[in-house]
């Protein structure tokens, strides 16, 4: 364990933006994590760097988690728990299941980044969130270097949101998480559009999670960038929420907006707004989802490309490095696309996407 200087980020983040790290350290052990805590505070954590975009050269310590290991720590008739150190790589921990057909994270496949980090930003894909299967994160404390356990509950997951985005940004080092997946009986999500028609298509009618993994990894690979090829952060903004009657008011003017209706659950303690998507049962919705992709695409930025900077061909939701393009650059296309639905739509999209 030893601080290097001047380290060139490129390899680290999915963006591929050539920034520097003046002093960078990887760490294997939660002991390392708190003994480097014990000299240094004012830290960058480095997961998968999968979903960052990077604008300058980073002055504080960049902390690179390393942590490797995955252990069934307790189990059931129906259920496992599995504890995996936070710089597995999250699709790594996916075919693992797999093979021990623990199930439950099979729609997730393939998206890019660690564990760690999954909780985050509460990772999801395909009618699955990885707050379904999440039991508990173990984080130290930056300040105080004391561990913590979270339980799902005090994470506060909602849409591409937790209490790591939030109230404790900054402030934990996320160790492990534990998972709860399924031994038998697994519950299949199956019934989401893409998801039902490439298994249909492949005559397969009774699917195991196997055959999930393998549609949700052939659908992401016909319509996502690898960022192993093309840099990218997977989806840049956040499917935006409007209220009924904004909606009402776009589908008069353009009758083919895509639109997910959301049930608007009830305040968490810190009285945030929950929301849970439940398209089928609602019949009067309070609120509705857009497709980010779909206004982006109808604004014509679709294949778009300002010199290394683009957007990508298959997904207007992705915004891509074609290989020198800088963290600032991109950021510029993506105020320009902000601007642009805003002005067609009246709606505002965020960026999902950490930008530092
Ligand atoms: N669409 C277009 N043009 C585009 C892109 C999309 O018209 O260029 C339309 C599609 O035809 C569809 C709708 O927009 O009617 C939604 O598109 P899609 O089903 O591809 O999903 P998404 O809303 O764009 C979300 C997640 C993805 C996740 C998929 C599948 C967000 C921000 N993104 O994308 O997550 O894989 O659903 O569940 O919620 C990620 O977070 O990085 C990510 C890739």
């Amino acid at each position: 364990m030893k601080i290097q200087n001047n380290i060139a980020l490129k390899p680290y983040n999915t963006f591929g933006i050539n920034v520097k790290a003046k002093r960078f350290i990887e760490v294997n052990t939660s002991q390392q994590i708190k003994k480097i805590l014990k000299e240094e505070k004012d830290l960058f954590i480095l997961g998968g760097g999968s979903n960052l975009l990077l604008l300058n050269d980073i002055e504080k310590l960049v902390l690179h988690i390393k942590t490797k290991g995955k252990k069934v720590i307790g189990e059931n008739k129906k259920f496992v728990f599995v504890k995996v150190e936070a710089g597995e790589n999250w699709h790594d921990f996916v075919l693992w299941c797999l093979k021990k057909d623990f199930g439950g994270i099979e729609n997730l496949a393939k998206i890019p980044g660690n564990v760690g980090t999954a909780p985050i930003q509460n990772i999801g894909a395909y009618g699955v969130e990885v707050k379904d299967v999440l039991d508990e994160v173990h984080a130290i404390e930056i300040a105080t270097s004391n561990p913590r356990i979270f339980t799902k509950s005090d994470c506060n997951f909602g849409y591409r949101d937790s209490v790591f985005k939030n109230k404790h940004k900054g402030k934990y080092i996320i160790t492990s998480v534990v998972f709860k997946l399924t031994k038998i009986n697994h519950e299949l999500h199956d019934t989401y559009g893409a998801i039902k028609t490439t298994l249909e298509a492949q005559g397969i009618t009774a699917p195991s999670i196997q055959d999930i993994a393998n549609t949700v990894i052939k659908i992401r690979t016909e319509k996502l960038p690898d960022p192993e090829k093309i840099g990218n952060s997977g989806s840049f903004f956040k499917n935006p929420i409007v209220s009924k009657e904004q909606f009402e008011a776009l589908q008069k003017k353009h009758p083919n907006i895509p639109n997910y209706p959301i049930f608007k659950k009830n305040k968490n303690k810190n009285n945030d707004d929950i929301f849970h998507l439940e398209p089928a049962k609602i019949r009067n919705p309070e609120l509705i989802k857009l497709a980010a992709g779909w206004l982006i695409d109808q604004c014509g930025f679709k294949g778009k490309r300002i010199g290394d900077a683009g957007v990508h061909q298959n997904q207007a939701l992705v915004l891509v490095n074609y290989g020198t393009a800088t963290g600032k650059e991109i950021l510029a296309l993506a105020e320009h696309i902000q601007e642009s639905v805003l002005n067609k739509f009246g709606v505002e999209l965020q960026m999902e996407v950490n930008v530092v």
